[in-house]
């Protein structure tokens, strides 16, 4: 059997009860080494807003920064599935949204899109799947709607937002999604949220009962400066990379590099 993971094989994955890891990717060389690695799943996020652009917010993210950097990652990856972030405004209507996602599947060669909202969106999932393309949800925490929810906060914290929770995840799977991203929500609603679908949930600050885990692959390289509590640092690559050049700024101050072996002859 081939080792190209496929949306079919995502959702198995839920039945087998084998955990989903997941990544995001930005460029070509890491999508390359993760790929190497295993990882199921590349998510292009509009978090490359923050992480590639430093942007304040995912708000600024266009589209055709995502077709750029989603095709980058295609081209780094042999196995894992691709999944591509449509970005803020990009789905407003159902017409946006089958253009947009279109062009994520067509010129970037993306294999599924993903789109933040719940119920408010399903109208918009139901269409993308009705056209033949694979829908990755996104409910709880918003990053897209950091202006009505007024910053970055965890959801599911009392009775009525846990309910709605659960309505979203419900719309989001009745509306034919492969796979809903639970982000900054309380551990035991997305464990709740996890047991009533069928389809698989990957979490982000949503603790340890989903099936998979999604992390900004900055975060867990220990590149990215601020890193909210859910991230767990796996390399300090940041004092790897100031260490190297640290040592490279003094080999070329003090003359020591190039030396004969990294010159031609
Ligand atoms: O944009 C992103 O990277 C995301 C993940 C963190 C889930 O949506």
């Amino acid at each position: 059997m081939s080792d190209k993971i496929t949306v079919p094989k995502i959702v198995a994955k839920k039945r087998a009860k084998e955990p989903i890891a997941v990544l995001t990717a930005y460029d070509f060389q890491v999508a390359s080494i993760l790929d190497d690695c295993g990882i199921d799943i590349l998510l292009v996020g509009d978090s490359l807003g923050n992480v590639v652009y430093g942007f304040d917010s995912t708000l600024p993210v266009t589209i055709e920064m995502m077709i750029a950097h989603t095709a980058a990652v295609v081209r780094g990856r042999t196995n894992a599935l691709v999944v591509a972030d449509m970005p803020f405004m990009s789905y407003t209507s159902i017409k946006d949204t089958l253009n947009n996602a279109g062009r994520l599947i067509k010129e970037a060669m993306a294999e599924a899109v993903k789109l933040e909202g719940g119920v408010r969106v399903a109208d918009r999932i139901k269409a993308l799947v009705e056209a033949d393309i694979p829908v990755m949800g996104h409910i709880g925490l918003r990053p897209q709607a950091v202006n009505i929810m007024g910053g970055y906060k965890v959801q599911g914290r009392d009775k009525s937002e846990t309910s709605s929770l659960l309505d979203d995840a419900k719309a989001v799977e009745d509306a034919g999604a492969f796979a809903v991203v639970i982000e900054g929500v309380a551990a035991n609603v997305a464990s709740k949220i996890t047991e009533t679908l069928s389809i698989p949930t990957i979490g982000i600050g949503a603790g340890a009962g989903c099936d998979g885990q999604v992390l900004v692959v900055n975060d867990m390289l220990g590149i990215s400066e601020h890193t909210p509590k859910f991230v767990r640092n796996f390399a300090p690559l940041s004092n790897i990379i100031k260490d190297a050049v640290s040592d490279y700024i003094k080999s070329v101050r003090d003359k020591t590099f190039p030396g004969s072996k990294e010159s031609y002859k």
